[in-house]
């Protein structure tokens, strides 16, 4: 709902528990109200009529309190926005007019030929926000930097920082410290998001799991970003983010041309870090991902079962072993095209190599289906080998800088997408591939950082950052509409493209290359605060885990583990045994049984997986509820202890469906589930009814 005042300067969206409001001074200054529980416009105009702090001539009363503050004047802060003509810099702008929809406004300030509209849309309680910048002058102008939007923090003591941090195979993990005066910038300067942090970051003061105020921001935004988190001299807080890591340089917008920021998303929540993150997966499945009430399908990726070394005889061996087990979908990796024996050749070449597949990919494809599964297949658009007949045709078409060396990374180089002429080569493959075999699947994937990102000739090549991310989604986006039962995973060397923009065009994500099942419970949590199960996509390896560490694992263990997510299973299941594969087929089984609650239900997280003891979480939907839970080491003989559960009916009674125990929801709340786990790396399903 939006309302505004009736001066037309003071405006209040609210969601069904929160409430965000600004106001716009006699100055045309737009500063921020609220953000927080829901209020009452009355309220609003109570604080808008505050006076601001006498803080001159060494402070701003500005600093803290802007909605997106730009360059230039009484201003100290990091801007959101900062533009450069020929003659000058900064923005001095008024207020132009502003439009209102049920859950949307748009407010509208011009100085001289730039325009600037900041947008604001109501999605449940999370609040979209963005910024558009048109060019309706005459001159060209430099954005040097333009955020999407800067969220400001209500006055509090001691805010603690919680972001999600990692690395190639190590990706999405929790850290939560307190933040002290000054700037915490995270972000990618690679070109694409990032192993190393998600571009989401969330503040409390004293939440717990289950209770307290949390706020989030999360941005969509797959290429180089930054999120600034600042604790100003009066120890106001306040976020700043948008595409691009530094100041230096964005986009020229020409006469005519217009810029529209990507969405950086806010939540506030009060009920905890848990409630929190169920409501940016409620947001997610409602909002951003593409026919979320759709449960995936169990995959078999043949990854770390063959690597390079693939035939269509051995993939039509794990296809039937993967079939015999349960497997729904059927996704062939890397090395099935041009000279791809290994990754120092062929990326680029998107055509069938007629030595592996002498019939081209539909023979295996309708093998696959006639074992009843979908089929997938990887491909990597946007990279090229050296060694490749692409680049031997067209040595320009990458990213490079003139006279200078073009860094290889895995032997491969980055092409330019913001050529036409290369988005035109990759959409003639990837659709001519798409309709030479019956394709249910793309892996998307990415597998090096932007180190080259130049384009000589053009006279504005620092556009080529944000260009490959538009043309990159452009790609997808024609390839969806041009075959809509294709579904599309996003990788980047595991986890290293995850975000709310790649989210809105892609079905699930490849969480990250570790498979290491302990490891993963870590990596998953991190995953959990902001994103849904319903896109985290978790296979079951081999055991020694041989990618990564040697580590030795049961079955079991791995199946729970993966099963937390979408599971998939990548082992070399021609090794697996009788046995094996027959345990593998329950595993299976009962995953399907449980994949709505996991895919569509609501997540608790009973235990975070730290120290190496006991860790858990739950789904609920509706009347049944199922448990994961996972103990990494048992010590001295103590009893692991009982798990608390969430999100039942305290007045109901619940039937296990393991053991068909009635238990009463009071007693699971309260007191705790036993799960009878013990001695090192055991886990266990458990699934209630109510009755
Ligand atoms: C990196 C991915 O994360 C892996 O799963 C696999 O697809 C390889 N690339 C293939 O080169």
């Amino acid at each position: 709902m939006l309302e505004s005042s009736a001066t037309g300067r003071t405006w209040l969206l609210t969601g069904p528990t929160s409430s965000y409001a600004v106001h716009l001074t006699e100055g045309d200054e737009l500063l921020h109200l609220h953000w927080g529980p829901a209020i009452a416009l009355a309220d609003a105009e109570a604080l808008a009529v505050r006076p601001l702090p006498d803080y001159w001539p060494f402070e701003s009363p500005l600093d803290g309190r802007e909605e997106y503050p730009v360059e230039g004047g009484p201003r100290f802060v990091r801007p959101a926005l900062s533009v450069r003509t020929d003659e000058r810099r900064g923005t001095e702008w008024r207020f132009e007019a502003y439009e209102a929809d049920a859950d949307e406004l748009r407010l509208r300030f011009r100085d001289a030929g730039l325009v600037v509209t900041l947008h604001y849309r109501m999605r449940g309680d999370v609040v979209e926000r963005w910024t558009t910048l048109e060019n309706r002058g005459d001159d060209p102008l430099e954005l040097l930097r333009a955020d999407s939007a800067t969220w400001t923090l209500p006055d509090r003591e001691d805010w603690r920082l919680s972001q999600l941090h990692g690395r190639w195979a190590a990706e999405s993990r929790l850290v939560r410290a307190p933040l002290t005066y000054g700037e915490k910038v995270i972000g990618s300067r690679r070109g694409h998001t990032g192993h190393q942090h998600l571009p989401w970051v969330a503040l409390d003061t004293d939440a717990t799991e289950e209770r307290g105020e949390v706020y989030g921001c999360a941005l969509g935004w797959s290429g180089s970003w930054r999120i600034a988190v600042a604790q100003l001299p009066d120890a106001r807080v306040q976020i700043t983010g948008g595409a691009g890591y530094d100041d230096s340089g964005l986009l020229r917008l020409a006469a005519g041309e217009s810029f529209s920021t990507p969405v950086f998303a806010g939540l506030w929540s009060d009920a905890g870090f848990g409630g929190a993150s169920r409501a940016w997966h409620a947001y997610q499945r409602a909002h951003v991902i593409p026919g979320a009430d759709q449960d995936r399908p169990v995959l078999f990726n043949s990854w770390e079962a063959t690597e390079f070394d693939i035939s269509e005889e051995q993939q039509q061996n794990l296809a039937r072993r993967a079939a015999a087990i349960g497997v729904e979908l059927f996704v062939v990796d890397d090395g099935w095209f041009g000279t791809r024996t290994s990754d120092r050749a062929g990326l680029g070449d998107w055509t069938v190599n007629r030595d592996r597949f002498p019939g081209g990919l539909k023979p295996l494809a309708d093998q696959v289906h006639a074992l009843g599964m979908q089929f997938g297949i990887w491909v990597e658009p946007e990279m090229v080998n050296p060694d490749s007949d692409l680049y031997r045709a067209h040595p320009d078409w990458v990213q490079y800088q003139p006279g200078r060396k073009r860094t290889e990374l895995r032997n491969q180089l980055v092409l330019n997408l913001a050529r036409e002429d290369v988005q035109e080569y990759l959409w003639g493959q990837l659709d001519a591939l798409l309709s030479s075999a019956p394709i249910d699947y793309v892996k998307w994937d990415f597998n090096r950082c932007f180190t080259d990102a130049g384009w000589p000739g053009d006279p504005y090549p620092q556009r080529l950052w944000v260009d490959h991310v538009h043309a990159f989604y452009a790609l997808l986006d024609r390839l969806r509409a041009a075959h809509p039962d294709v579904a599309f995973e996003s990788c980047s060397g595991g986890g290293g493209r995850i975000d709310l923009g790649v989210l809105g065009r892609t079905d699930q994500v490849w969480t990250s290359d570790n498979t290491d099942p302990l490891d993963r419970l870590a990596i998953q949590h991190g995953f959990s605060q902001i994103h849904p199960a319903r896109v985290m996509a978790a296979w079951v390896t081999d055991s020694p885990n041989a990618m990564l560490n040697g580590r030795v694992s049961s079955l079991r263990f791995r199946f729970v583990s993966a099963m937390a997510g979408v599971l998939g299973v990548g082992g070399d299941l021609t090794r697996w045994t009788e046995e094996e594969l027959a345990e593998a087929r329950e595993w299976v089984e009962l995953y399907k049984g449980i994949r709505p609650l996991v895919q569509r239900g609501d997540q608790y997280r009973l235990r975070a997986p730290q120290g190496d003891g006991l860790s858990a979480v739950q789904y609920v939907l509706g009347d049944e509820t199922v448990v994961l839970a996972w103990l990494q080491a048992q010590r001295h003989g103590e009893p692991v202890p009982a798990l608390r559960l969430r999100g039942l009916d305290p007045t109901a009674s619940y039937e296990c469906r393991e053991t068909g125990e009635i238990h009463r929801g009071a007693v699971l709340l309260h007191h705790g589930l036993r799960v009878g786990l013990r001695g090192d790396m055991d886990a266990t399903v458990i699934r209630l009814r109510r009755i």
